[in-house]
């Protein structure tokens, strides 16, 4: 006998027929002559009944919420059941008899996340998780598609890419290191063999800020292409990000719809993306009340009233020296800016940075020094532009700001299964 995804049912693969489904008890209801499970398993939900007269009755009057079981019986056809279809169920065999299940309704979202660990059963979880694995397929999809080789960078580091600030140390043997923050250093490194190269991988900061778009450990997708310049990176960026949300769109309809996410934002996602300078969008926002000097950064209310304007992602680029990482490449005729963008979106902000970095060694050991880092932190990396040194960009966007925008969830927690920030690691 054919052991049937839930979904399957639903999709009327087994009309009529005898099937085994095997999942967990998510509600349960009793009347006099019937017990209605509902029983779930990865792929959906289906109701199922064992009448009175059934040698499992007494097995069905024992199981409670969250119990594993394995059960047999005839698919019908059902109006009044969710999805259609229930059923008719002719031997139940309890696999796991499970405790008082400790998430019942209307528990706090506090509550939720202490037991995470049990929370990722539900069918708001089951979904994120869903669309979260189908949009990091669409990614790898895409950098293969355009000639992207994949590789792995190391989580282990001995110096910052992004400002000491956001590092987290650790004790490696006798030796201090960090934790990446990007791989972008090491990327760098690849190009010199690969040309194209990308991973998606753990990024790890130290970061204080408790708002809805900050993890301290986040999936991060860098790619990093050399003989490319700051159009073809904002090319390869908007491209990525119409790839991703029109298949995630056609691939996860039903998930995004149980999620209750605006799906028309993604299907109007079109290329070429707005694009304007760092200076355009400080006088932007003055033109809006904020009170920013050019040469500041923009924080996330900034990034929030920028976007209000454009309505979906778009870029600013030509950043102030000042406020960007050593590694980025100066515009030859404006010394005071940079070569670097970030794509924003509505109600996130910033969802990713990139640009073209400094390829040249006696400017790049000009920014080492104006921002007092220490050039011998940095030799295997100056060492790149001693050897064969070519004009290259690259970009980081977090996957879990990606769907945090895609889905709408209201915190960027609920983009990744188990959430590290400043005050939860647990569980
Ligand atoms: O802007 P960031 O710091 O840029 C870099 O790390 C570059 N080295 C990337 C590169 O060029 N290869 O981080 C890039 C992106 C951000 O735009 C954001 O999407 C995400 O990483 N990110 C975070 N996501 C969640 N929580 C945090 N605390 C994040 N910090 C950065
Ligand atoms: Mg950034």
């Amino acid at each position: 006998m054919p052991v049937a995804a839930i979904q399957d049912i639903l999709d009327e693969k087994y009309v009529g027929q005898h099937v085994t489904v095997r999942g967990w008890i998510y509600r349960k209801r009793e009347s006099k002559e019937t017990i209605f499970l509902v029983v779930r398993d990865a792929s959906g939900i289906v109701q199922c009944t064992v009448k009175r007269d059934n040698p499992s009755w007494s097995r069905a009057e024992k199981v409670t919420i969250e119990s594993s079981v394995t059960l047999e019986g005839t698919v019908k056809q059902d109006k009044r059941a969710p999805g259609g279809y229930e059923i008719a169920v002719e031997k139940l065999s309890i696999i796991g008899l499970a405790e008082v299940f400790p998430i019942t309704e209307y528990k706090s979202e506090e509550f939720l996340r202490d037991v995470r660990h049990l929370w990722l059963r539900s069918r708001r979880m089951n979904s994120i998780m869903k669309v979260r694995s189908e949009v990091l397929r669409f990614i790898h999809e895409f950098f293969r598609k355009e000639g992207f080789i994949e590789v792995s960078p190391p989580m282990f580091i001995s110096s910052a890419c992004e400002g000491g600030a956001t590092l987290f140390g650790l004790k490696y043997f006798d030796k201090q290191l960090y934790l990446t923050q990007s791989a972008q250093l090491h990327l760098e490194a690849l190009i010199y063999s690969l040309e194209k190269v990308y991973c998606v991988a753990p990024s790890f900061r130290a970061e204080k800020s408790r708002t809805i778009r900050h993890l301290t450990e986040y999936w991060h997708v860098e790619p990093e292409w050399a003989f490319a310049d700051m159009d073809d990176l904002m090319a390869l960026e908007e491209d990525l990000l119409s790839y991703v949300c029109q298949k995630t769109v056609e691939s996860c309809k039903s998930e995004m719809e149980s999620l209750g996410a605006d799906i028309s934002k993604l299907t109007v996602v079109k290329t070429p993306f707005p694009r304007i300078t760092y200076t355009e969008a400080i006088e932007r926002l003055n033109s809006k009340d904020f009170k920013i000097k050019w040469g500041e950064d923009l924080g996330f209310d900034e990034e929030k009233a920028l976007a209000e304007d454009f309505g979906g992602p778009f870029f600013v680029y030509a950043y102030p020296r000042q406020i960007k990482a050593f590694y980025c490449k100066t515009y030859s005729d404006k010394p005071d800016l940079v070569m670097s963008t970030d794509m924003l979106v509505p109600r996130i902000g910033e969802m990713s940075t990139g640009g073209a970095r400094e390829d040249d060694k006696v400017e790049l050991l000009k920014r080492l020094r104006e921002l007092s880092l220490r050039e011998e932190d940095y030799d295997w990396y100056i060492d790149l532009r001693r050897y064969g040194t070519v004009p290259h960009v690259g970009f980081g966007l977090g996957v879990e700001r990606l769907l945090t925008w895609m889905l709408d969830l209201e915190n960027i927690i609920d983009a990744i299964p188990f959430p590290r920030t400043t005050r939860r690691f647990y569980p």
